[in-house]
């Protein structure tokens, strides 16, 4: 019995296709190709969800990020602070701006960005934005990081790419503060598109009317140009209609990610797991697990494989150890260094079943 990585079947079923493929019919019927009324359900559904004013859908992710760093005027050789673990397109939207990454250090425990670091990084260098991820679905400090960077007048863009419908510890959801905060709807994550998408939340009238702007070449009463980056209707069909099952399967997801944790915990092994604070707020993205060294997390690697369980290492290297970002040497790595190559990501979907988690875990502990 082999455990996959994702699960598209039991996500995909027939009375969804059935559902699914009656809006793709109306698409077709009234040659309603973009921007069309699934965008607006979807994006003020999603919007009145994660308790933001304005849901600006776009074409994906990274140009979410591209979007909200050029609608707070970040361009040709401003700084900005990435947190040293994250996936390339954080680091990627800075560049294509124009713009120069400083690495900001992470919390080993957890891969999120560190307030303290944040601190000092931002009072050893004139950053214009910092970009903290809530990776894996767990949701970053902004508490702390709202404070500190109010004090410095910085703004502040959330990668909430992996972290649809995770929480603040206060109860808040994702996408409540005042920042503006993006998401990505690729396939594989929580919400998924058949394709690529993206959104950007903001609470500000003025910036929402500019990402409107630039996301559709400059057209309104703006006077600036802007780019492609519209998000084509039917994959705004997908995403309203997976919106309405998204909380009751990041439950599901939930109630794995504890299952794993209480087996794993019980079995004591030299295992590293997330801290339990996360349990109920995480949107559960990924589950990763810590191991001492990258040599043992390889070895894992290819003993779950062997037993045909889907893991997946997340991340190898920190951003500035990878060879296209070696030039960018300012801030702090310390830490990031220390955690990347060690995590190993087990199977996560909503549709794990008990037997799933028993073989995922009993294989592991016959691996230590
Ligand atoms: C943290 C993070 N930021 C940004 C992105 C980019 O999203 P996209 O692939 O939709 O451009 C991803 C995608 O996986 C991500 O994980």
């Amino acid at each position: 019995m082999s455990v996959p990585f994702y699960n598209f079947n039991d996500l995909h079923t027939p009375e969804f296709k059935a559902e699914l493929f009656e809006r793709f019919s109306k698409i077709y019927d009234t040659n309603g190709f973009v921007e069309g009324e699934y965008n607006a359900s979807f994006e003020s559904r999603f919007a009145q969800m994660q308790e933001a004013k304005h849901c600006l859908l776009v074409a994906n992710g990274t140009d979410a990020l591209e979007i909200a760093l050029e609608a707070h005027g970040v361009g040709q050789g401003d700084k900005v602070g990435v947190p040293g673990i994250t996936f390339y397109a954080t680091a990627e939207a800075v560049l294509n701006r124009g713009a120069i990454p400083v690495w900001i250090d992470i919390e080993t425990e957890s891969g999120l960005i560190c307030p303290e670091s944040t601190q000092r990084v931002i009072e050893q260098h004139k950053l214009k934005a910092i970009m903290p991820v809530h990776i894996y679905g767990m949701a970053a400090d902004m508490e702390k990081i709202n404070s500190i960077c109010e004090q410095h007048n910085v703004a502040i863009i959330e990668d909430a790419a992996q972290a649809q419908g995770a929480f603040f510890e206060n109860g808040k959801p994702i996408g409540s503060t005042h920042n503006l905060t993006t998401f990505s709807f690729y396939p594989t994550k929580n919400l998924s598109a058949f394709g690529d998408a993206g959104a950007i939340l903001t609470q500000s009238d003025e910036l929402a009317l500019k990402i409107k702007t630039i996301r559709n070449h400059g057209r309104s009463e703006l006077d600036m140009l802007g780019r492609n980056s519209r998000c084509d209707h039917m994959q705004a069909a997908v995403l309203d209609l997976k919106l309405e099952r998204i909380e009751e399967y990041n439950k599901m997801r939930k109630a794995v990610a504890k299952h794993y944790h209480t087996t794993l915990k019980a079995a004591e092994l030299p295992v590293t797991l997330l801290s339990d604070r996360h349990l109920e707020t995480s949107s559960w993205h990924l589950y990763p697990i810590r191991v001492a060294n990258s040599e043992i997390r390889e070895k894992l690697q290819a003993h779950l494989q062997k037993h045909e369980i889907g893991c997946t290492p997340f991340y190898d290297q920190a951003m500035h150890q990878m060879k296209v970002l070696k030039n960018f040497k300012e801030g702090e790595t310390k830490k990031a260094e220390e955690l990347a190559g060690r995590s190993i990501c087990l199977p996560m979907n909503p549709f794990l079943k008990e037997e799933d988690i028993q073989k995922v875990t009993s294989t592991i502990k016959a691996f230590f």
